[in-house]
């Protein structure tokens, strides 16, 4: 008889963005002439920018074509996108890379939840709390030992090592989701010291690196010298450049990280993207090259510009309104004291408000008591949230 992977038992029983949907379904049912407003999941509304569209077309007609028509490319993405963003590394961050270490995926949650496949199920992964769920389930899928390092409101969410932290991979996400808190240089040094001195890797999602306007703060983990030894680095494009429907993310899998003194985590990754991966489609790649064009990156700017304006709109109602909140500066996402059970305070948002947002605790323990709203809706829709959220907390 088939034996199930166990494992799956130690989940919750739905991921917690599908909960949220099916929340939305049945409001939307019970009430169906009510206007919801969604800040929960961080879905993008503004459309592809045009370059980008440009690029898509073009390679669309490409692959109509006889003569241009293009079949398996290879796995680890072709050399016109891995060069391009080798030259963003180093224009944005003075980071150099090698092609070889950029593998081009379908985003960073695919692989994020994948790349734990090289590491055998002994392993202990230090996991901060609050947290993107991708990292604790994926890893709950294999039985790992999983240690919880704490994020609150003293530690800014930013939480450090101490002798207490003792692991072998510790999964860092900054600017981070849900927070929004963004690792300055000298914590990151720290991360990677504490790494570099304890022989743990380090897996760190720069998914909303694009979101950093403060020059003074690390958009990529390999700004810190060493990190190259212990690091790799998952990114996406879904919300740099609106790709959350289009599919598109890269991870660095540095050559320098040898583990044992015999295996090349860069070699690993290869060989299983061999065999596992057939690589992202070549129209969503050609579109992901326009990203990074000059043109590219200006419109993807302008729509991050934007983003973040509502973001201050949600800020200032917050301010206005006495409540502690982090994020929002450097990072699309707000993250509110709400001061009671999260899920309770999302079920009257939307019952008295129709305004999602994603419950705190659905990111880990210490997330209770706390609320994450997302700045990627529309101007109009976010205006009219913060007006319907300022009369929901008087009558609170
Ligand atoms: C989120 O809302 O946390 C993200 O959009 C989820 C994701 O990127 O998968």
């Amino acid at each position: 008889m088939a034996k199930i992977n166990s494992n799956y038992n130690k989940l919750k029983t739905n991921y917690l963005f599908s909960d949220i949907a099916r929340k939305i379904s049945e409001y939307k049912l019970a009430f169906p002439e009510k206007e919801i407003i969604r800040m929960g999941i961080g879905d993008v509304t503004l459309p592809l920018v045009q370059p980008v569209v440009d690029a898509l077309v073009k390679a669309s007609t490409e692959m109509g074509n006889k003569a241009t028509f293009r079949g398996y490319g290879d796995e680890q993405g072709y050399a016109f996108l891995q060069e391009v963003i080798k030259e963003y590394y180093e224009e944005n961050c003075k980071v150099r890379l090698s092609t070889n270490e950029i593998f081009i995926s379908d985003g960073a949650k695919s692989d994020i939840a994948n790349f734990t496949e090289l590491f055998s199920n002994d392993n202990t992964i230090i996991i901060p709390d609050p947290v993107y769920p991708v990292y604790l389930d994926s890893n709950l899928m294999f039985g790992r030992k999983i240690l919880f390092i704490n994020g609150n409101e003293e530690n800014g969410f930013l939480p450090l090592p101490d002798k207490n932290t003792k692991g072998d991979i510790v999964y860092l996400c900054s600017p981070n989701n849900p927070t929004g808190a963004v690792y300055n240089y000298a914590e990151l040094q720290t991360w990677v010291e504490f790494a570099l001195n304890n022989n743990m890797i380090i897996f760190f999602d720069s998914a909303y690196e694009a979101f950093v306007s403060d020059k003074g703060l690390p958009r990529s983990i390999y700004e810190i010298e060493g990190a190259n030894k212990c690091a790799v680095e998952f990114c996406s494009l879904s919300k740099t450049a609106g790709f959350t429907g289009t599919r598109c993310g890269y991870t660095i899998v540095p050559e320098d990280i040898i583990i044992d003194d015999n295996y090349s985590l860069n070699k690993m990754w290869l060989r299983r993207q061999t065999t596992k991966f057939n690589g992202t489609s070549y129209i969503v790649q050609r579109g992901a090259e326009a990203v990074f064009s000059k043109e590219g990156i200006a419109a993807c700017k302008e729509n991050i510009k934007y983003y973040m304006n509502n973001a201050k709109i949600i800020a200032k109602t917050l301010e206005e309104s006495n409540v502690w909140f982090t994020g929002g500066i450097n990072s699309p996402y707000i993250w509110l004291k709400c001061g009671m059970d999260s899920w309770e305070f999302f079920d009257l948002l939307l019952k008295k408000a129709q305004i999602v947002g994603t419950p705190g605790s659905g990111f880990g323990k210490c997330g209770e008591g706390f609320f994450r709203l997302t700045s990627f809706n529309t101007r109009e829709n976010t205006v009219e949230a913060m007006r319907r959220f300022k009369e929901f907390l008087r009558e609170l």
